[in-house]
């Protein structure tokens, strides 16, 4: 394959099925690397060297899904539930803030406790004591008049990923309660609402196949996501996927490249599953294009719980060590960690 390819992937900020297949199953060497090269200088027009930091809450581990990869979904009866208190979250980011985060990432399993006036007033008292922080949520599907509300209490950002654009890879990996067009209408609503919004999926999960993955692409070009979330399918023991293959870790680095290349601007995470799978996979996201790092600000004593995959890293580590550790290994690549809300340098 020659590198007309890559350019024509910048150009036309398209890949066909045929040229997807040949980028994820290639042995070139020498392709590959070019391909992470141009995605570090299309990651470097809009973001310079300057990598954002999300410091991520994992304040609720019940959830009311079943979704057949999760480690937290419902039917899993060794999970350790717990729930986070407004006193727990507040000095999650008070800690958070003093490390030099502008951006706290509520994320749970979709937990009826917290209803949407506990949420509301969660937002509202995070938006008080830090007002040059972003609020994301991250916390599944809702009704349209919940998203409204999170967001008029002051939610800025909305994580939410789409998992699969493949309908009928979409019923392998959830219960038929579960319906994909419903979660892309949650996508469509937030956008609209005004979040800055993040899509995304697993990579190599059970079933996944490269139309899929085309599919995943064409969706984002119509959803123009914020924000992009990938990361290997990692498995957990105690879910139906237990005995399933992990997600390839190269392919995971390909893809981010492909992405960068084809939403230039967008916010790309290397994410945590990426660190698990690879001592620097970190690190190598970044040299692949991500821009964006969403460390655990947790406290410790829940960490081991909010186990989505087996060997989830950073647990035991206080997030003081985690922000030092992710500093070294930022600079290490040559980049540094920036105190700054991060909002995406992409126009609405
Ligand atoms: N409940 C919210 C939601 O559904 O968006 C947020 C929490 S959910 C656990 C966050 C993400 O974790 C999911 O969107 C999924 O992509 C990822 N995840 C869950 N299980 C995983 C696994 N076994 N391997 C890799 N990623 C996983
Ligand atoms: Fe948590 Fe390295 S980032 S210990």
């Amino acid at each position: 394959m020659n590198r007309d390819i890559l350019s024509k992937i910048e150009q036309e900020q398209m890949i066909s099925r045929e040229e997807l297949e040949e980028l994820l199953t290639t042995t070139d060497q020498e392709l590959i690397e070019e391909l992470y090269r141009r995605a570090r200088a299309t990651a470097g027009k809009y973001y310079g060297k300057e990598i954002y930091l999300r410091g991520l809450i994992e304040f609720t581990n019940y959830c009311k899904n079943n979704c057949y990869y999760c480690g937290i979904r419902c039917g899993n009866e060794k999970a350790q539930r717990y729930r986070l208190t407004m006193d727990q979250i507040l000095s999650c980011c008070e800690s958070g803030w003093e490390l030099g985060f502008r951006t706290f990432v509520l994320q749970g399993g979709e937990d009826p406790y917290y209803t949407d006036e506990r949420i509301c007033t969660i937002i509202k008292e995070i938006k008080k004591r830090y007002p040059d922080c972003a609020v994301t949520l991250s916390i599944g599907e809702k009704e349209r008049a919940s998203y409204q509300a999170y967001f008029d209490a002051g939610a800025d950002r909305y994580l939410l990923r789409h998992e699969t654009a493949d309908e009928v890879h979409y019923q392998k990996l959830h219960p038929s309660q579960m319906s994909l067009a419903h979660r892309k209408q949650c996508l469509r609503e937030l956008k609209e609402i005004g979040y800055q919004t993040g899509c995304g999926f697993m990579v190599g999960s059970p079933g996944q196949t490269v139309e899929c993955l085309v599919e995943d692409f064409e969706f984002l070009q119509e959803l123009k996501p914020h924000m992009i979330g990938i990361g290997p399918f990692l498995a957990h023991q105690d879910t139906p996927f237990g005995a399933e293959e992990n997600g390839s870790y190269d392919q995971t680095l390909l893809l981010l490249s492909i992405l960068r290349l084809m939403f230039p601007g967008v916010l790309l995470p290397a994410t945590t599953a990426l660190g698990t799978i690879a001592p620097d996979g970190r690190e190598q996201g970044l040299l692949a294009g991500a821009n964006v790092l969403m460390p655990n600000l947790s406290p410790v004593s829940v960490r081991k719980k909010y186990e989505l995959y087996d060997n989830k890293i950073c647990t035991g580590e206080e997030s003081a060590q985690c922000k030092d550790c992710l500093s070294r290994r930022v600079e290490s690549v040559g980049y540094r960690i920036v105190t700054d809300r991060g909002d995406s340098r992409i126009e609405k």
